[in-house]
């Protein structure tokens, strides 16, 4: 009997907007302060797009850094897979915008929405079509571009998310390499602590819906942040578990970048030392499908991510959807 295929990033890519909003920039907005943003959530500046920048325009930018370093042509990708909650448009998904713009003719491609947990989950879609022999290379990029649809008005929200694409060629790999386990968790009922009310079918935009500021994301904040440490910690130990490692195994843990303090609390309760776990949410804040991918790409770029290391990657988001991968690099 033929043994399972090794899965595996074997490249990464990513792309930022030039413009920057700082913590100051924020305090002439809305009623809040640099100190109050870096000490409850640990950000101190992110990108936010500049007219004429889009999420396909980032994603492909990120694409095309990912696939040089694959050496790879676009006609090589079997599929192209974004994950996002903010495409272009309603449709076509932005993975088509960026099969035309690079010209990937033997592509298929689609669009994945997992809110924040996106990457994950499109790691382990992609993972699925490869392990069958259908696909050899699959292109997945996390991007997300918040900013239209934050609401500048809110300090809740506003001070929080940044904009960004991360990008990873996904193939197989050596024996013993790549995705060793995954988890990928839901419960749509707790839908309501991180939406959009309006500008989809069900409430189409109309001059009720602009008015009432329903085009913008409502967030409960702190339910959503004991509800992420908890699952943090424990997807983190079941990957774990199912592995027969233990958390001071880890040489790194990607989380999500959502909040400094949620990183930390998780991190504490795994008994983590800070060197083990990468953080860049100072610069970015939080830029949901994208934070993985962004985090993955900057410890390579700085030579930090060694063959051989073992990294868990564990995230959340509007779902709510959570899970976790451990990976052998
Ligand atoms: O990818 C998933 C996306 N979402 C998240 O991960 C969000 C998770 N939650 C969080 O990160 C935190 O809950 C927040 C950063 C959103 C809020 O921090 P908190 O420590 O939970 O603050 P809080 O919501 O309990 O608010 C404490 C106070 C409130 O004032 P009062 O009612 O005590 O007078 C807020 O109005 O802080 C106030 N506040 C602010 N003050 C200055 C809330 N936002 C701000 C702000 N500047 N930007």
């Amino acid at each position: 009997m033929q043994s399972e295929k090794a899965v595996g990033i074997v490249s990464t890519g990513k792309a930022l907007p030039v413009g920057r909003l700082t913590n100051f920039d924020l305090e002439h907005l809305v009623e809040t302060s640099d100190k109050w943003i870096r000490e409850r959530t640990g950000i101190e500046e992110r990108r936010i797009l500049s007219p004429g920048e889009t999420n396909s325009g980032l994603s492909l930018t990120a694409a095309k850094i990912a696939l040089e370093r694959a050496c790879l042509k676009p006609r090589d990708i079997d599929l192209i897979l974004v994950a996002t909650v903010t495409p272009d448009m309603i449709f076509p998904s932005t993975a088509c915008l960026i099969q035309s713009e690079l010209n990937a003719f033997n592509a298929a491609a689609f669009d994945l929405a997992a809110g924040c947990t996106g990457f994950l989950y499109g790691l382990c879609v992609a993972e699925q079509f490869i392990k069958t022999g259908a696909m050899k290379n699959i292109l997945l990029v996390g991007a997300d571009t918040l900013s239209p649809v934050i609401d500048w008005q809110d300090r809740n929200t506003c001070v929080l998310f940044g904009d960004g694409a991360g990008a990873v060629v996904i193939r197989e790999v050596e024996r013993d390499r790549g995705l060793l386990v995954s988890k990928l968790f839901s419960d749509g009922s707790k839908a309501g602590l991180l939406y959009v009310p309006a500008g989809g079918s069900r409430a189409p935009a109309t001059f009720r819906t602009v008015e009432e500021r329903m085009h913008y994301v409502k967030m409960n904040g702190p339910e959503i942040f004991k509800f992420a440490v908890t699952v943090m910690v424990d997807s983190t130990k079941k990957i774990l578990d199912l592995c027969d490692k233990k958390p001071e195994d880890l040489d790194f843990l990607i989380p999500h970048q959502a909040n400094v303090r949620i990183i930390k609390a998780a991190s504490k309760r795994l008994r983590l030392k800070p060197e083990q776990v990468l953080v860049n949410i100072q610069r970015y804040g939080n830029m949901s499908s994208a934070s993985i991918p962004v985090v993955l790409d900057e410890a390579l770029e700085e030579g930090k991510i060694k063959t051989g290391d073992l990294i868990a990657m564990v995230s959340f988001g509007a779902g709510l959807t959570w899970g976790a991968a451990l990976l052998k690099w």
